[in-house]
């Protein structure tokens, strides 16, 4: 079946909310920077190295620790895609400051398996087994097209891995010890906030454009929403299930999506 399309036959009726160009990228950049060093700095030699953390933590963190650094590993790809084949100037200028971004969320989950002291060769068949968010991504990383990649991997998947799931996740991690993950979940939270908001100004723009893109959005938001719904099952991430749907659903509701049903 041939992939269904979009196309913004009006590209005008789309901005960058974020209103960045190349200085203001890489001075707010610098600022960010700084600001995370500092938060780094803070962090006690023994919390960042993993020797006040206990055994069964990380044991049972592998599999978070991958769901983070192959999330991100994966958006290097598909935003670069999406940046090469995107249709217009400006939707292309918000996907490569976000693979500035994305590359430097990479970094810092790669420094925390290094320093949690996890060998490389089990990083991967974490993220492969069962209950990771290794399907949706896999399935982002066949697409070519721009629009259905930043609906589904921007719009959805960080719509709803927005702030309030990566909230969730460093107070987990910060009270099970794990400092350095939940300072870097932090760090990350303003950026995410800026991909979800160029997406939610394309899903708009596409459906003032015309009315009829909605039932192909909604279509997307299904397929991806399925695809995560193995994270959720058994119950034992219940409450990132939640606020994942529930922070996705208060952007996509207002525009005129509907919940998908999944059962988990
Ligand atoms: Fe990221
Ligand atoms: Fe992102």
């Amino acid at each position: 079946m041939a992939r269904k399309r979009l196309v913004l036959k009006d590209p005008g009726r789309f901005s960058d909310p974020a209103g960045l160009t190349w200085d203001r990228y890489v001075a707010m950049q610098a600022r960010e920077r700084e600001r995370y060093m500092a938060e780094r700095a803070a962090i006690p030699q023994d919390a960042l190295n993993y020797k006040t953390v206990s055994p069964l933590y990380l044991e049972r963190a592998v599999d978070q620790f991958a769901n983070n650094y192959y999330s991100e590993l994966s958006a290097t790809h598909y935003v670069a895609t999406a940046a090469a084949n995107a249709p217009f100037d400006e939707l292309k200028k918000c996907c490569l400051f976000q693979l500035a971004d994305e590359q430097r969320h990479l970094e810092m989950d790669r420094e925390v398996f290094e320093r949690a002291g996890i060998p490389e060769r089990d990083w991967l068949p974490a993220w492969e087994a069962p209950g990771t968010t290794c399907r949706f991504f896999r399935h982002v990383l066949e697409l070519e097209d721009t629009i259905e990649i930043v609906v589904k991997a921007n719009f959805v998947a960080e719509g709803a891995a927005g702030p309030a799931t990566f909230a969730v996740l460093a107070d987990g991690a910060e009270a099970r010890g794990d400092v350095f993950s939940a300072v870097n979940h932090r760090a990350r939270i303003r950026d995410e906030t800026r991909h979800i908001s160029y997406a939610r100004a394309l899903v708009k723009a596409l459906i003032e454009d015309d009315p009829g893109n909605l039932d192909v959005i909604q279509q997307w938001q299904d397929e991806s929403l399925r695809l995560f719904t193995e994270v959720a099952r058994g119950g034992e991430r219940r409450e990132w299930w939640e606020g994942f749907l529930d922070s996705y659903y208060k952007i996509a509701l207002p525009l005129g999506l509907r919940p998908t049903p999944v059962s988990v």
